[in-house]
């Protein structure tokens, strides 16, 4: 199992390019079931969460193409939707597989989508989702573990008043997707204001939806007949660029974060700012942060956007254990979500958990041990806390890591101590970060292809014999209509794919993969 070992005490300095958001990128894919025509993304994130969507949308019978692994450009196309079906087995990976519900209901009339169930942060129902679906007319059963949804009324869904309980970023995406093919008017009120939610209504404008609102609370969505493929860039991912922020902070470094949006970052800002970081933005695409020597507590609190967002609040905890002071940081969104908070505490911060308040005592000196990930934030705390332990810290379970964040901290560079890492033992060592470097590995293990019989194929879900069949079944066939389509898309032809000796066991000369 993938592990990171890092090695802390120094300051990290350098530029670095922040990807496409992965919670932009993820509704993104899922939209594209709405139409028959190719959908182009571009800027999207090389993690695994996207691949794991690629693989659900390929299980529903859509063509997910790209032309290298990882990829930063997928074309999908539904032409069809065979099988609106969203497997447990993908689905418990990813609980965001729950945004293929809305798209395929609009679209087909009939879904069957795995309930996510509760993960690491907390319960995560998807009763608001469903209470929406069946206002819009669908009839739903929660049954061995499945959603049932179907549509009687001429397979459409119809446009209604909607008013979110609480408000919910992927039950505000899917039924924005849904709506945009029901019958009327859909008006969502307390709907997400997450700069996600509003890069999802501009694709979904270029696909030929009729909606208003955007950025507001309350969006409008005007049913069409059906939508068309766009092309469209997926935004820069504002929780990536907040981690390599606190990364340039905590460590006392000086750090240059390129191809990112700060007017998305504007209560992470300002949080930083309160607790002494000094940041600029030198262009409207890039910031500049540089640690302060001393950090001061401040207290947080999390809130729906725009206010500090739940998925960097390990994060900045990690920041808070080197702040002199007292900082209580509250969670108001999930139930669960300090988990990272008893990690870091045995790395030696101060920290005590009162139900959703934590109170960090700082500044800790922190030292490096074993510490477990138990989700993607949550790791990115640890790593955080990591960089300005003594010592060395070994990051188990790092697959929580990969399915949203790009391996790309050991292209930064350390220079000097890092805050306090004299006081702090710090080691002195060669190098602060040797952060296993094995995407290639991963990516191996993706695009592994057999060419036996001239088809591609991709491994999945190995751990599923009875699934893996139907998806190899599935993919051989989704890549042979990739091919079919290869002039209209703009990939090799299928000769090129596979070379002059296409049916042997030939290594193919071509770049293309399908997912
Ligand atoms: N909730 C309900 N019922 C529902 C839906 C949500 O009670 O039907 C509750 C949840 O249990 C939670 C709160 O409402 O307490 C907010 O949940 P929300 O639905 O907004 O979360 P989500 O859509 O499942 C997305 C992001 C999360 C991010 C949250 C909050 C994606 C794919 N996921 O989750 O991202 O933390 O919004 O901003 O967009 C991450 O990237 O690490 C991550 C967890």
């Amino acid at each position: 199992m993938d592990k990171f070992r890092i090695r802390g005490g120094k300051s990290l300095h350098g530029t670095i390019a922040i990807s496409g958001a992965k919670n932009s990128a993820l509704p993104a894919m899922a939209a594209a079931l709405l139409t028959a025509e190719p959908v182009t993304l571009r800027n999207m994130p090389m993690v695994r969460d996207i691949v794991t969507m690629g693989r659900l949308l390929a299980f529903m019978s859509a063509t997910v193409s790209t032309k290298e692994i990882p990829a930063t450009d997928y074309v999908i196309e539904a032409k069809s939707l065979n099988e609106a079906v969203a497997p447990y087995e993908l689905v418990k990976t990813m609980r965001a597989s729950i945004l293929t519900l809305g798209p395929a209901i609009a679209r087909s009339g009939v879904a069957h989508v795995s309930l996510p169930g509760g993960c690491a942060i907390g319960a995560r129902p998807v009763d608001l989702h469903l209470a929406a679906l069946e206002n819009m007319g669908a009839d739903i059963t929660t049954e061995h573990g499945y959603i049932q949804a179907r549509v009687s009324n001429g397979g459409r869904l119809r446009g209604a008043h909607i008013v979110f309980d609480k408000i919910t970023v992927t039950g505000t995406e899917n039924i924005l997707m849904a709506a945009t093919l029901a019958d009327g008017e859909t008006i969502l009120e307390n709907a997400a204001r997450e700069p996600e939610i509003t890069d999802l209504v501009h694709l979904l404008r270029k696909m030929g939806a009729d909606i208003s609102g955007d950025g507001t609370a309350t969006l409008r969505i005007r049913g069409v007949q059906q939508l068309h493929g766009a092309e469209h860039s997926v935004i820069p991912d504002r929780i990536e660029a907040g981690t390599f922020l606190v990364a340039g902070a905590i460590t006392c470094g000086d750090l240059t974060i390129d191809n990112c949006a700060p007017e998305h970052l504007g209560s992470v800002l300002e949080k930083l700012k309160q607790a002494g970081v000094m940041i600029e933005s030198p262009s409207p695409t890039s910031l500049r942060v540089r640690g302060a020597r001393k950090l001061i507590a401040a207290d947080l609190t999390t809130e729906e956007y725009p206010g500090f967002p739940t998925d960097m609040q390990a994060q900045y905890m990690a920041l808070a254990t080197q702040a002199d002071g007292v900082s209580t940081v509250t969670e108001t969104i999930f139930e669960n979500r300090f988990l990272h908070a008893s990690e870091m505490m045995r790395m030696g911060a101060h920290i005590t958990i009162d139900g959703r308040h934590a109170v960090v005592r700082g500044p800790a000196k922190l030292s490096g041990t074993i510490v477990q990930a138990s989700d993607l934030r949550a790791s990115a705390g640890l790593v955080l806390a990591g960089l300005v332990a003594s010592g060395e810290t070994i990051i188990d379970r790092v697959y929580h890591i990969d399915r949203g964040y790009e391996r790309r901290i050991p292209l930064l560079v350390e220079r000097g101590p890092a805050r306090g890492s004299r006081a702090l033992g710090g080691s002195g060592g060669d190098s602060i970060l040797r952060w296993a470097f094995s995407r290639r590995r991963n990516q191996a293990k993706i695009a592994a292809r057999d060419q036996s019989d001239g088809h591609l194929r991709v491994p999945i879900l190995a751990d599923v014999p009875s699934l893996r069949q139907r998806s190899r079944g599935m993919l051989r066939a989704t890549a042979l209509q990739a091919r079919r389509a290869d002039a209209r898309i703009g990939i090799p032809s299928a000769a090129e794919v596979l070379g002059p000796g296409a049916g042997s066991r030939s290594r193919p000369r071509s770049d293309l993969f399908c997912i």
